[in-house]
């Protein structure tokens, strides 16, 4: 039996429904992935086994048991990324958080750039952007004062050409400038799931500024189908996803190399995050990462559970991308004949190659709203329509939300060529009845 696709749909509970008599047709992988029984069934057992207080705070029977299972969890990530130490591994609520925690600790000199692509997700610009504006209303707020208060911290976004893709040469030149302090990137784009070339990247950044460059990867889109090893080609100094992103419940991931755990300041304050506090006193003693990371009593369930999604992932992620390729081909191929009938357009590289699990097109909203989504609703095909959080892009290219938007089909290891086939079929029979307006 196959590990993907057909092989392996009776794993997943969600998959077993049906509506009007037929299974839904799941493409929205990029937002959240289906949970597999594995996973589902770990969340059942901390709730019946011991769903009681953690962060070390209670010593007793159940509350050691959550201990235990947190600490497995965490060892278990950190062999997946190949971190050094347990302690790299924090987690969080969602690659959102660990992407606002890392803008939000990092203490940037004066005059910082903070160097990011023209398709970040909005969790990876908007908190470097809230950065900028602090800092600018800082500067503002204390104009009679003699010296400047704000930091004048500015994001910059390096240019991406026609079809999307990363600049390499344009993003190594930029790397001259020592006053770009931090490199933001994704590993794999959620516009249209362009995978960059990371790993060059990383060694460019390496190879012209050694550690006086902040690598910072939102890996939310990679991680589920692409093997990390953060002390080799991945050696970023932050790295973020999400493990809802592959089959494990609503939690988040940072990686933080070791370096930086102890200099950091921190993110969130209150209960297991502090040693030693004093009422009259600015200061306090902060915790040992990563707990100094994980304010207040966590997600233990979840936490338990990423263990078994990692494991589930571990066994398969090797053959992901692969099985992903020929459903990609066979929807890109059918987003083609749209573009050509004047329909709809592809986003991003023509080469499903080069984009992964992800195929999204742009169209009238208006044929979105009354033609193609009712289509695909009436055969459970579910997918991502609007601008996928990439509202940055889509203004830049000019795209006014009332007139287009964007419709993003995203696989995962339990979807089918027969889906994808079923698909494409969907948007040739709606393009058949359309006219060109594209
Ligand atoms: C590339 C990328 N970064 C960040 C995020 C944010 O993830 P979350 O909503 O889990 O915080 C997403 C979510 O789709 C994403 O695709």
């Amino acid at each position: 039996m196959s590990p993907y696709g057909a092989g392996i749909r009776h794993l997943f509970p969600a998959l077993q429904r049906t509506r009007r008599g037929l299974p839904p047709v799941y493409l929205d992988n990029a937002c959240m992935t289906l949970r597999p029984q594995a996973v589902i069934q770990a969340i059942h057992d901390h709730y019946s086994r011991h769903p009681a207080c953690g962060g070390e705070r209670s010593r007793h029977w159940f509350a050691d048991e959550v201990m235990e299972g947190v600490q497995a969890s965490r060892e278990r990530l950190r062999r997946f990324l190949n971190a050094r130490s347990e302690a790299e591994v924090i987690f969080t609520r969602n690659t959102t958080e660990a992407l606002n925690l890392v803008a939000r600790v990092l203490d940037l000199p004066r005059g910082s750039v903070i160097l990011t692509t023209a398709f970040e997700h909005n969790s990876n610009f908007l908190p470097w952007k809230l950065i900028e504006r602090s800092e600018r209303a800082r500067t503002r707020r204390c104009h009679v004062c003699h010296a400047p208060q704000g930091k004048e911290v500015r994001v910059e976004v390096l240019p991406c050409g026609e079809d999307n893709r990363f600049d390499l040469a344009a993003f190594e030149a930029r790397l001259a400038d020592e006053r770009v302090r931090v490199v933001a990137l994704p590993a794999a784009a959620n516009l249209n799931g362009y995978r960059l070339p990371l790993g060059e990247a990383i060694a460019a950044a390496r190879r012209v500024r050694g550690d006086s460059l902040i690598v910072v990867v939102d890996a939310a889109q990679a991680v589920p189908y692409r093997r990390f090893d953060v002390q080799g080609a991945d050696d970023a100094d932050f790295l973020a996803f999400s493990v809802h992103k592959m089959g494990g419940p609503a939690l988040g991931v940072l990686y933080a190399r070791r370096e930086h755990l102890v200099s950091l300041g921190q993110f969130l304050v209150g209960g297991s995050t502090v040693v030693d506090k004093v009422y009259h006193d600015r200061d306090w003693v902060e915790d040992a990462p990563p707990r100094k990371f994980e304010a207040g009593l966590q997600d233990y369930a979840g936490i338990a559970a990423s263990r078994s999604a990692v494991d589930f992932l571990d066994e398969r992620i090797d053959g992901i991308y692969d099985h992903l390729l020929p459903l990609n081909r066979v929807l890109t191929e059918a987003v083609l004949e749209l573009e050509e009938a004047g329909v709809a357009r592809l986003i991003g590289p023509r080469e499903p190659e080069a984009r992964g699990s992800i195929v999204s097109l742009l169209a009238p909203r208006d044929w979105i709203d009354r033609v193609l989504a009712p289509a695909l609703d009436a055969q459970n095909v579910m997918c991502r329509t609007g601008e996928f959080c990439v509202t940055s892009w889509f203004r830049w290219r000019g795209i006014d939300p009332r007139e287009r938007a964007g419709v993003r089909f995203s696989f995962y290891v339990y979807n089918t060529l027969e889906e994808a086939e079923r698909v494409a079929g969907i948007l040739r029979t709606v393009t058949a009845r359309t006219p060109a307006t594209a």
